[in-house]
């Protein structure tokens, strides 16, 4: 039986331009990095590490635990690794497993094949071994082994969550374009939010962000909410682990202020949705949710805070000469309207964003599936300090 205590490398994976965000995350888990790359953070861990970065990490994919780096230039080399470790004290004989890959290499023609090479060297192993073998098929809900094939360099891994961690496992109702939990949970925390002020989303759609920030706020981690993770199908698996991490998990969420998450939205189904959403995640009852135009959105003197918007940037939804008007209208709602805050607005339109009309503080580069997009922030001055305009926003969007 593999032992869930032996350390190994650990490659948490994510999205383009969220390894800054992640590798944070991993370090408040108290974990050292090793190296940050461009959609992962590598570390070193045991599989009982992996639960906890399973349980807690927002903005990640899958975390992967090496199993065997080795040295292959062709699918038979591939084999003849693969074949050598001992599956059979690491996958049940009457159990579930697939393989996924990452391969670029010239050593084989197709990811596919890759794979099926993985897979036949497990299924022969076991058999091998055990006189039978575990099933084996695309859906990620059993075991899951995990291909990185670069150049001749290959290396197999546990691949430990499964089904992407990018799914929160709340969102049972997704509205139109909404935004991954990942991707809203990386946004707001790159924000300037303390967690305590006001945070006020107008544009709230199925309510994501909100959602997110309700739950950074209550320290609430996705592991609430998801049952199944690839490690649960491991030979060696014993539930007293994970179950002492989930008891940990539900102790440290903390109560958050009412007051401080306003989400509006003028579709009454979107809030509908959103509100549904909220309560599957545990956070109803903070929220303040109304339907109306943004402009009517009540923005707290108390305690300045963020306004973030995620609009439509005429790629899914609207067309881009209508937004124009929406993107000056946001510009002048955040200018006269939100003094004291900070602004957000995350599209992936650079021609609206110019329409903002407001000099950007930052502008942070992230992804929507393969779309580029960028988190604008805007300082909003109060009362004498009058606010720069300027017409050059999201020019090198
Ligand atoms: C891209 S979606 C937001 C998606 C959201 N972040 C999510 O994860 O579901 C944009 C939302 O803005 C809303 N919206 C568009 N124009 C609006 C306006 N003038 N006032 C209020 N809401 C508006 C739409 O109804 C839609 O729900």
């Amino acid at each position: 039986m593999i032992s869930f205590n032996t350390s190994s490398t650990v490659v948490v994976t994510c999205f383009k331009h969220f390894a800054s965000v992640l590798s944070k995350e991993i370090a408040a888990l108290g974990y050292g990095i090793q190296e940050t790359f461009g959609t992962g953070v590598v570390l070193h861990g045991s599989l009982n590490d992996c639960i906890r970065l399973n349980l807690h990490l927002r903005c990640a994919v899958q975390v992967l635990y090496s199993l065997k780096q080795f040295n292959s230039q062709s699918a038979d080399e591939l084999y003849k690794n693969v074949y050598a470790i001992n599956w059979e004290e690491i996958l049940p004989v009457d159990g579930y497993f697939s393989v996924t890959g990452t391969v670029f290499t010239e050593c084989i023609k197709n990811t596919m094949f890759a794979n099926l090479k993985v897979k036949d060297a497990i299924a022969d192993k076991i058999r091998d071994r055990k006189q039978s073998r575990p099933d084996c098929g695309a859906e990620l809900s059993g075991a899951v082994v995990h291909l990185y094939w670069q150049e001749d360099e290959a290396e197999i891994f546990l691949d430990t969550s499964g089904e992407s961690l990018s799914k929160h496992g709340y969102r049972k109702h997704p509205g139109s374009a909404p935004m991954l939990e990942a991707l809203a949970a990386a946004t707001v925390i790159t924000a300037n939010w303390d967690r305590k002020s006001p945070f006020i989303n107008p544009m709230c759609g199925s309510g994501t962000l909100i959602i997110e920030a309700a739950l950074l706020a209550t320290h609430t981690p996705p592991g609430v909410f998801r049952m199944n993770y690839a490690f649960m199908h491991l030979l060696g698996y014993t539930s007293e682990y994970y179950d002492a991490e989930k008891v940990k998990l539900e102790q440290q969420i903390i109560p958050a202020d009412r007051q401080i998450f306003v989400a509006t939205d003028h579709d009454p189904k979107a809030i509908d949705i959103a509100k549904k959403n909220a309560i599957a995640a545990g956070v109803y009852d903070l929220i303040q949710f109304s339907v109306c135009d943004f402009e009517a959105t009540a923005i707290p003197e108390d305690g300045k805070g963020i306004v973030f918007f995620n609009p439509e940037y005429g790629e899914r939804l609207g067309d881009e000469r209508e937004l124009e008007a929406v993107y000056e209208r946001m510009g002048n709602f955040l200018k006269h309207r939100c003094g004291g805050y900070f602004g957000y607005i995350f599209t992936a339109n650079p021609n609206l964003a110019k329409k903002i009309g407001l000099k950007t503080k930052r502008k942070i580069p992230f992804y929507s599936g393969k779309l580029e997009c960028r988190l604008l922030e805007f300082e909003l001055y109060d009362g004498s300090r009058k606010m720069k305009s300027d017409s050059t926003t999201g020019d090198k969007l």
